[in-house]
């Protein structure tokens, strides 16, 4: 297995009253998609949520390159290195695909300006609606600007939950396409309930049920066992 970029050992969330995470253990590997499967409330988005200390870990161990940050506050999370793209396609409405990009760039460094040739090759739309209002941007649009933003700020990881939701299967494809050559500059964790996207894009996957880790494995094999693919939706 290649060197783990993040590793959870034993989390361990509860939210109000209620025992969510229930002792999740998993690595993602550097320069690998990993995966997260399985059925709704089964802990996948909590899972994401508790690495960016935004629903803190109550036990348990997460690792991020090196550094212990279970305790961490979301922006120290985010500083560290993680970009966070959550489920309802998060950006900013009312300015535009640019001032979008602007708010998103920690620096606005050259280097930061040189990944937006990058971004048009992986997104072509973004270029197309630079200037337009991001609240006019179809869904998918909305999808691939927030996953841009996410890249634009120079994580070395990304945290992803179901991109596809509420796309068409067209536009799972073209995100399909954009996910697989963002592979290529940055490491990525999805949560995906998608199998066709989850197994186009992931090489590695861990299926969540109750708040544990109950499979996992390289994708692969995933796709060749039915019985096993059965229990990750
Ligand atoms: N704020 C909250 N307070 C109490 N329970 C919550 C809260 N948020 C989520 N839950 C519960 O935690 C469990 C896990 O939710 P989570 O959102 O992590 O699931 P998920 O695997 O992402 O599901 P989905 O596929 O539907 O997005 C669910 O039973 C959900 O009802
Ligand atoms: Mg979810």
């Amino acid at each position: 297995m290649p060197e783990a970029i993040l590793s959870l050992a034993g989390v361990h969330t509860h939210l109000g009253q209620h025992h969510i995470l229930q002792g999740v253990s998993l690595e993602a590997a550097r320069g690998r998609a990993t995966v997260l499967l399985g059925r709704n409330g089964a802990g996948k988005s909590t899972t994401l949520r508790t690495v960016m200390g935004l629903t803190p870990a109550s036990a348990g161990s997460v690792v991020f390159d090196g550094r212990a940050i279970e305790k961490a506050r979301p922006y120290a999370v985010a500083r560290a290195g993680v970009g966070f793209v959550p489920e309802d396609q998060a950006v900013l409405r009312g300015l535009t695909v640019e001032e979008n990009f602007r708010l998103a760039m920690l620096q606005e460094s050259p280097e930061a300006w040189a990944k937006l040739d990058t971004i048009f090759e992986l997104f072509a739309d973004l270029k197309k609606f630079w200037r337009a209002k991001a609240g006019v941007l179809s869904g998918g649009q909305k999808q691939m600007l927030a996953i841009a933003r996410a890249f634009v700020g120079d994580h070395k990881l990304l945290l992803i939950d179901e991109p596809s939701k509420g796309l068409a299967p067209i536009v799972v494809d073209h995100l399909i396409a954009s996910l697989n050559q963002l592979k290529q500059h940055t490491t990525i964790i999805l949560v995906e309930q998608n199998f066709h996207l989850a197994s186009q894009v992931g090489s590695d996957y861990f299926i969540l049920d109750d708040g544990r880790v109950v499979h996992s494995g390289l994708m692969k094999a995933l796709v060749d066992d039915e019985g096993l693919k059965q229990s990750s939706a």
